[in-house]
């Protein structure tokens, strides 16, 4: 693999970048993460796809850290379906044009080994294994000598899911599955319908994660959309038996036809066009591809055990957002620990790029960081394996705003605003508006990393509200009426109202709501009596507070948390955004750090009805 030659600044920074869906940027600096953000973002486009280098996010995640360029050893940059030795030339002139220097060093980290080592570094395990599960990483070229080997496959195809063991200085590949290239090319909303689906592609080989896409697309939903399939799957029940697709190791048999085929059957058993079918039945499609998710990935965690023994398992991957499936491997018991990564989805690429970058200039050399064969990772031992293991604080790893920006957002936009100089204050304040019925959006903090907001661009209402979930949806957040709203809740009172097995920080985990609180917790207990949780511990003070003055005002310390965006759009990052986004909808408060401002008329308490709305204006 190729690699810059030039001469490193040794200042121990690291720069991770991912193109493709999610593009995004992270620093590691001596193995600890510093920042990440999400081009997306910024650039307010949902997913931010593009080929071009997200400089928008690199120059973001350089100044929230005070760095430059200049002090950047080397650039690890995760690539996907590309001619990796023209991307790194492509890379290093980019770089140098842009920022106006002369070299840059880039190494190329391949795709599942980034979200392994994301989820590896962060964790904080010095030993554990790591499951990567997603729709698609990277192309893997046939390798005929391996055929039959642990780690490969003679045909070639993409990554689907990959086994990693990670101990010490190493993270190696132990096994994989590929999948077909081949679907990954056509138009996806004709080419996913199966009685259309010409016979030379219908056995071609797909992943777990490739087959929840497809479906996604199959009851109707677009590109990216598998939360609403996980949504809508509580609605309904399995069409047919997902057992008979046995997932038990890598070798499993999925092909693009199965399951959709033998839905088809039902369909016609019934004298319905599949189109009319899924109009009567689009939840039980829905479920039928849930249950099969559910059981493919507990497989593969029994897998994980069986082969390598190991207490600990770390997973990574767009599969893993799927929260009630991680929730049925920690109720497995089959490891002491389970740990899953905030950003599962490929903003994580660059997160995994700048830790495999950071690892590998421990060496004497920069080199390629690939799965493609060895993908032993030597580092040195003692100090600087410490610091690679420092506990980091997740997932609040994006961009700070201070008060200058927030009050120059705020004049702005000619809006009146009180700052409160007590947190406690400022926490029963927000909690009192909760309580009467308001809805209220928080920018506070760094941002996080991932997809889900956990309580720094965050929308809060009322869990006890009977009228909540369809207020948000209509008014709020403009969306569809199905979806679920999810609980932040105190970490010392999560098991007693849910049936949590493991901590869930990061809403990465979903379970029953006990059966005493679904009635009184209607906002946040989903159709099947299930919700995805969001535990706060003592690491985030703020929340704590906030939830202890919910708590004081009405004996439940759960508030409804939701992200803060508009109906597709990305999270709020800036105030700007923040206050665009309370204009636009109906929102009653928001607060912008210290700052709370309200909208004259807010809604009346619990009625589920929004009057139009009007903002307090400056005199
Ligand atoms: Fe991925």
């Amino acid at each position: 693999m190729p690699h810059s030659t030039a001469v490193l600044s040794g200042s121990g920074l690291a720069l991770g970048v991912h193109i493709g869906h999610d593009r995004s940027a992270a620093l590691v600096k001596n193995g600890k993460l510093i920042a990440h953000v999400a081009q997306e973002r910024l650039d307010r486009v949902k997913m931010s796809p593009g080929s071009s280098i997200p400089f928008q996010a690199i120059v973001a995640v350089l100044g929230q850290t005070g760095y430059t360029i200049r002090d950047v050893d080397a650039v690890g940059f995760s690539f996907e379906n590309c001619m990796v030795d023209q991307l790194s030339s492509w890379f290093e002139d980019q770089f140098t044009c842009y920022f106006d220097i002369s070299k840059i060093t880039t190494i190329p980290v391949s795709h599942h080994l980034a979200h392994a080592w994301s989820v590896r570094a962060v964790s904080g395990f010095k030993r554990c294994a790591v499951l990567v599960c997603d729709g698609a990483g990277e192309f893997i070229k046939p390798d005929p000598q391996k055929a039959g080997k642990a780690g490969s496959q003679s045909s070639g195809g993409m990554e689907g899911e990959s086994l990693f063991f990670a101990q010490g200085d190493k993270l190696e590949l132990c096994d994989r599955r590929l999948q077909s290239f081949l679907h990954d090319i056509y138009d996806r909303p004709f080419f996913y319908n199966s009685s259309q689906m010409p016979e030379m592609f219908a056995k071609q080989t797909v992943g777990i994660g490739r087959k929840y896409e497809q479906f996604t697309y199959f009851i109707g939903f677009g590109n990216e959309q598998n939360g609403k399939t996980m949504g809508l799957a509580s609605y309904g029940k399995p069409l047919i038996d997902t057992r008979q697709w046995p997932v038990i190791d890598f070798r499993y048999k999925l092909t693009l036809s199965d399951i959709l085929h033998e839905i088809e059957e039902v369909a016609h058993a019934s004298s319905m066009s599949i189109g009319a079918f899924l109009r009567l039945r689009r939840a039980d499609a829905a479920s039928t591809v849930q249950r099969f998710t559910e059981e493919a990935v507990l497989g593969l965690a029994r897998y994980a055990k069986h082969t390598l023994g190991e207490s600990t398992l770390c997973v990574s991957g767009g599969v893993f957002l799927n929260c009630v499936a991680n929730h049925k491997i920690a109720q497995a018991d089959l490891f002491k620990e389970l740990f899953a990564m905030p950003a599962c989805g490929d903003e994580g690429q660059a997160l995994g790029a700048a830790f495999a970058v950071s690892a590998a200039l421990k060496g004497s050399a920069p080199k390629a960081v690939s799965a493609h064969t060895d993908s032993s990772v030597d580092m040195e031992n003692g100090e600087a394996e410490h610091e690679l293991f420092a506990p980091p604080v997740l997932p609040y790893a994006g961009l700070q705003h201070d008060r200058f920006e927030i009050e120059a957002a705020i004049s702005r936009n000619s809006l009146a605003h009180k700052w409160y100089q007590d947190d406690n204050v400022l926490a029963d304040e927000i909690a009192a508006m909760i309580e009467s019925g308001l809805t209220v959006g928080l920018l506070r903090g760094r941002s996080e990393m991932g997809p889900r907001a956990l309580g720094h661009r965050s929308i809060l209402a009322d869990p006890r509200s009977p009228t909540m979930k369809d207020h948000l949806n209509a008014r709020v957040k403009f969306r569809e009426a199905f979806r679920p709203y999810a609980p932040m809740v105190l970490a010392e009172h999560a098991t007693e109202i849910f049936d949590l097995v493991c901590p869930s920080p990061y809403m990465l985990f979903a379970c029953d709501v006990r059966p005493k609180y679904r009635t009184a917790l209607p906002a946040v207990t989903h159709v099947d009596s299930t919700a995805r949780v969001q535990t706060v511990d003592a690491q985030e003070p703020f929340l704590r507070a906030l939830l202890l003055a919910f708590y004081r005002r009405t004996g439940f310390a759960v508030l409804l948390n939701t992200s803060f965006n508009l109906a597709g759009e990305p999270i709020v990052e800036t105030p700007e955004d923040a206050i665009r986004a309370f204009l636009a909808c109906g929102l009653d408060a928001l607060v912008l750090e210290c700052a709370v401002i309200k909208k004259a008329e807010p809604r009346s308490r619990l009625n589920g009805e929004s009057k139009p709305q009007q903002v307090t204006q400056m005199a």
